[in-house]
């Protein structure tokens, strides 16, 4: 049964045991004709100590609920979840412009974590040790680690968040949410869905702001929020990681990607050009996972090429409410100037545009492949978050392992190879945390694979028991007998 659930607080902060309206408010935009969609809680940092005030007494409630229960919470929160799919699914392409086809994806992928989650809380707990002294016994107690201070991205409202809050429900957490300025409204519905289930006051409060920096400064000094969770650039990720160390807070931070798509010669062409269509053109190119760079092998640099400029002119781009559209515009003026800044470059330096390369007016941008991409273009360096495949040529496995590895991000990297022994040597050399060997969707495969990057693209995991761990300390208990 679907419950009908008020939407107003879908533009009302939530915290501090209600919904609250804001003295300021800020507008939310539909990206797919900059229209706005609703005015929602600018919270301050004022608000952001009450809800910490609020968490600290949830927190004392929240961890004594056996693991048991708190599962059954989180069931029902992803049994609502799949309720309402449609409007969850239409609000999040209203809020970021992401194709409704996918949007409805989201929600599954966003629902399979709680549901991880619900099955795993009943197994959270400890162990007995053996001792070598036989007067005494040892035990390690997982506990919750406490207050979680979330920070989440626009680019999957609803998927970043249950990533990290279904884990830090389930370990006994209570957290407090600040969504991405782009699509709260997104997040404030989780929150009423969570509500809906039986989740307790102020276990999961969530407020929205458009001044993150004011708002945030609470967090980072309180010594009673023991845990920051942020997914978003590098750059913020620093900032906040150098904060967080001052009250010696746990840290997970998935940070930027610049993943490479490795295609060797004795690959099965097809399959990698159908990858990585869907590896670079979901959600427009705007996911940290995304590929960046396409290296493909001299001898079938030709065909794939081919191959990969009739797919990508294929796409359709347009409305992302639409089911027929598969691209849709990118998030906002900021992010497509990037975008253009990074094609021009190309161009400039002697790259060819074989499909796009063009703007087309509002935030779209044509689905583009690039070839003869000089090494020096800012394309093979920064993180576009755009439709754009820059494909470059190379002739040995060494080579094509040593453009791979030179990068300061180190999320995810493909290569497809039918050559069972270079797919592992390939694997095995990539430093990077995720590998998609002739999978370009490493992070569809369950809820519970490890989620995360090395280098400037983060610390920890997120997913599966990596994921929950993160929200437990390990604590010795040890007996005298
Ligand atoms: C991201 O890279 O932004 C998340 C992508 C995913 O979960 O597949």
């Amino acid at each position: 049964m679907t419950t009908t659930l008020d939407p107003v607080t879908r533009t009302q902060a939530y915290f501090d045991g209600g919904w609250h309206t804001a003295p300021r408010t800020f507008e939310v935009f539909h990206p797919g004709n900059g229209k706005s969609i609703g005015a929602v809680a600018d919270c301050t940092a004022d608000d952001a100590r009450r809800a910490i005030d609020a968490a600290e007494v949830a927190l004392r409630e929240w961890r004594r609920v056996t693991g048991y229960d708190r599962g059954q919470v989180l069931r029902r929160w992803h049994d609502l979840m799949l309720e309402h799919k449609e409007p969850l699914a239409r609000l999040m392409t209203l809020e970021m412009g992401k194709p409704i086809t996918e949007t409805r994806g989201e929600v599954h992928y966003a629902a399979s974590f709680i549901e991880w989650c619900a099955e795993e809380a009943s197994r959270i707990g400890g162990e007995r040790i053996p001792t070598r002294l036989g007067n005494k016994r040892a035990f390690s107690s997982a506990e919750p680690v406490g207050i979680v201070y979330a920070v989440t991205p626009w680019n999957f409202p609803a998927g970043m968040i249950t990533r990290k809050a279904a884990p830090a429900l389930a370990a006994g957490c209570v957290m407090i949410l600040k969504p991405a300025e782009q699509s709260p409204m997104t997040a404030l519905y989780l929150a009423e869905l969570w509500l809906e289930a039986g989740g307790p006051a102020n276990t999961f409060q969530v407020l929205p702001t458009n001044d993150a920096p004011a708002f945030s400064a609470p967090f980072m000094d309180d010594p009673r929020v023991r845990k920051l969770t942020f997914t978003g650039s590098t750059a913020v990720g620093r900032l906040l990681y150098g904060q967080a160390a001052r009250t010696m807070k746990r840290v997970s931070l998935e940070l930027g990607g610049h993943a490479p798509f490795l295609v060797f010669e004795d690959a099965d062409l097809e399959r990698a050009v159908r990858e990585v269509v869907s590896s670079k053109f979901r959600n427009a190119g705007q996911t940290c996972i995304c590929t960046n760079r396409v290296y493909v092998q001299r001898s079938v640099a030709e065909e794939f090429t081919r191959l990969l400029a009739e797919r990508t002119g294929s796409l359709t781009l347009g409305d992302p409410l639409l089911d027929s559209t598969r691209i849709g515009p990118v998030v906002e003026q900021a992010g497509l100037d990037k975008i253009q800044a990074q094609v021009k470059d190309a161009l400039d330096r002697g790259a060819k545009a074989l499909v796009g390369g063009q703007a087309t007016g509002g935030l779209f941008f044509e689905p583009t492949v690039l070839t003869d991409v000089a090494p020096d273009s800012l394309i093979l360096r920064e993180e576009t978050f755009g439709p754009v495949a820059p494909v470059v040529i190379f002739d040995t496995e060494e080579e094509a392992l040593r453009l791979a590895n030179d990068s300061e991000y180190g999320l995810a990297a493909y290569a497809f190879t039918n050559d069972l022994s270079r797919a592992w040597r390939v694997a095995e050399a990539l430093e990077y945390g995720i590998v998609g060997i002739n999978d370009g969707g490493p992070s569809n495969a369950a809820p519970n694979v490890p989620f995360g990057g090395m280098k400037n693209s983060g610390v920890g995991r997120e997913g599966g028991h990596w994921g929950l761990e993160e929200y437990l300390e390990i604590k010795l208990i040890s007996m005298g007998v």
